[in-house]
């Protein structure tokens, strides 16, 4: 499979996603790295590392119209899958729903909780055991979506959510890049295919 990752920032979970994919029987391959700032500094990493990169500052810009020229640069490097790596930009729904099935996120919190920011601030406020992360499969509602895979992580006694944050990425790393795996790997869906097609010739 083809993955297209989204980043706005560091993008260490897209660097994860990048070196699981170097190992030989692993079923996908990543595509292009897209982001909304030139200045996001996964980029310069997958640059180093011989991937495409596309880059479109998304101010001055409608959401549709930014969308729509992303979509155009994973549909253009042949992508079939979207990871959303830390991206910070609400999708419009037209687009979600193209990618239905086919685009996936990691969230910073065992999700149904939490959505949203400050995710571990919350968990440690609400005297939560555990916090943890989540992939999710994208649908119009921010955060919500089928999971697919979560990992809780302890909350230890001295936890900042800076530490917190950090122990989790350890977590998320491990498991963004085996849910994608898992999730390229399903029997082939036709009716997606079908559809993508249809939207192609538009
Ligand atoms: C991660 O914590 C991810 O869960 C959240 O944004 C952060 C991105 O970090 N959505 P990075 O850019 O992958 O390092």
């Amino acid at each position: 499979a083809k993955v297209a990752v989204l980043i706005s920032g560091t993008g260490s979970n897209m660097a994860a996603l990048l070196y699981a994919s170097r190992r030989e029987d692993c079923p996908y391959e990543i595509v292009l790295v897209g982001s909304n700032d030139p200045a996001a500094k996964g980029l310069k990493l997958a640059e180093a590392e011989g991937v495409a990169t596309f880059a479109l500052p998304h101010k001055g810009m409608k959401r549709a119209e930014h969308d729509a020229a992303m979509e155009a640069a994973v549909l253009k490097a042949g992508a079939d899958y979207i990871a959303l790596a830390g991206y910070m930009r609400i999708l419009s729904p037209e687009f979600v729903s193209r990618w239905e099935g086919h685009m996936l996120n990691i969230h910073p919190s065992l999700l149904p909780k939490y959505k949203g920011l400050d995710t571990h601030a919350r968990a440690m406020e609400a005297g939560d055991s555990h916090a943890g992360c989540s992939v999710h499969l994208v649908t119009a509602e921010l955060d919500d979506g089928p999971v697919l895979g979560q990992t809780p992580v302890a909350i230890l006694p001295g936890d900042t959510p800076e530490t917190l944050a950090g122990r989790v990425l350890y977590a998320e790393h491990q498991l963004y890049s085996r849910t994608l795996e898992d999730l390229v790997s399903r029997p082939f869906s036709a009716d997606w295919l079908l559809e993508k097609v249809g939207a192609l010739a538009l």
